[in-house]
């Protein structure tokens, strides 16, 4: 078969290890062929295309980044894009195609497939919120990131008996601040799941400063959002999926935190720092599991599905199920465990 791949939405290390795997499988073992699309959906659309073979992907394994590009692309909000992404996969004379992406590239996929376009998905998002798969690579990797930063942060606020804010990704969902603030040992960990009342919040590093400790690590994820008309958050800019531009709650809530307590405050935000650079094993591992499953799946003729983790397993769900829901913060896990820890 000849095999489209493209990846799409934010970078995340463990795209070319999806890439490298499902190439591998496909070309030692059906004698497929590949054309990987540049930039997402971006280059299905004008028909930007690279070589995609075994030789191609030696030494990709550790690679951050992907290989093919990536971009935010919607076709469907590009004037005359739909056309020409089916114009492009006709003459590229594309049997099926692999689409690596979140909810945004995999949504999309989705509606291709209803336009006759045989395609697997795999998934791919360091927030690990889509609901189908129990963990996507790249958020182990992240979390480690976030974790080493909060370890370095933790000394300099302690020398100088400082709080920091330390923001991280995590859109809609706090799987990073919460994973992050239970490995690193955060004071305090604000999720977009819970709007925050920064009162409270201020109140309890009062509260534990008062009992001797020194300095406070808060952990904001970026989606996090005051309570309803607890303190003003100016609107961010949306995207071609209508998402907004985040970035910059630590910067809003560190001087309110200072001026409420007088605790001297400092603002870290980790940014694309957390998608940058290699993956973890587990990242590596998961990424050759799904890119092996992913052609399995293009052999299969299991179109329209995506794969997915689900009890250690690799299981394909249909496109449709994989982007319907968002997978937020387990209660239990944010309250019983990380919220344990706030003092
Ligand atoms: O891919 C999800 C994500 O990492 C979010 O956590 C974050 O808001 C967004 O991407 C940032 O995207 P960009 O790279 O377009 O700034």
């Amino acid at each position: 078969m000849h095999v489209g791949v493209l990846t799409g939405g934010g970078d995340c290390p463990g795209l070319n290890a999806v890439i490298r795997a499902v190439v591998r499988k496909g070309e030692d073992h059906h004698g497929d062929s590949f054309v990987g699309f540049m930039d997402g959906w971006r280059g299905v659309i004008d028909d930007r295309v690279t070589r995609l073979d075994i030789e191609r992907c030696r030494g990709i394994l550790p690679l951050g980044g992907t290989i093919l590009g990536t971009s935010r692309t919607n076709p469907f909000k590009v004037d005359g894009g739909l056309e020409a992404a089916l114009a492009t996969l006709r003459k590229e004379g594309v049997d099926a195609l692999v689409a690596v992406g979140g909810e945004d590239t995999l949504g999309v996929a989705h509606r291709l497939a209803g336009e006759g376009v045989s395609v697997v998905g795999v998934p791919k998002t360091i927030d690990n919120d889509l609901s189908a798969t129990e963990v996507t690579f790249g958020f182990h990797t992240a979390v480690q990131i976030a974790s080493d930063a909060i370890d370095r942060l933790h000394t300099t606020a302690e020398s100088h008996d400082r709080v920091i804010v330390c923001e991280v990704m995590g859109r809609h969902a706090g799987w990073i601040a919460t994973y992050a603030g239970i490995a690193g040992g955060a004071a305090e960990v604000l999720v977009p799941e819970e709007p925050f009342d920064i009162e409270v919040v201020c109140e309890a590093l009062k509260a534990r400063h008062a009992k001797g400790r020194y300095a406070s690590i808060v952990v904001v994820a970026e989606g996090a959002t005051p309570a309803e008309g607890t303190l003003e958050v100016a609107s961010a800019e949306v995207d071609q999926f209508g998402h907004p531009r985040l970035g910059g709650i630590a910067t809003v809530i560190a001087p309110e935190i200072e001026k409420r307590t007088g605790f001297e405050t400092r603002v870290t935000v980790l940014g694309h720092i957390q998608r940058g650079g290699t993956p973890t094993a587990f990242d590596r591992v998961l990424a050759t599991r799904f890119g092996v499953a992913a052609t399995d799946a293009v052999h299969d003729g299991a179109f329209d599905q995506m794969v997915a983790l689900q009890a250690d397993r690799i299981v394909r769900v249909p496109l449709a199920e994989a982007v319907t829901e968002l997978k937020t913060v387990d209660t239990d896990l944010f309250h019983n465990v990380a919220g344990i820890f706030f003092d």
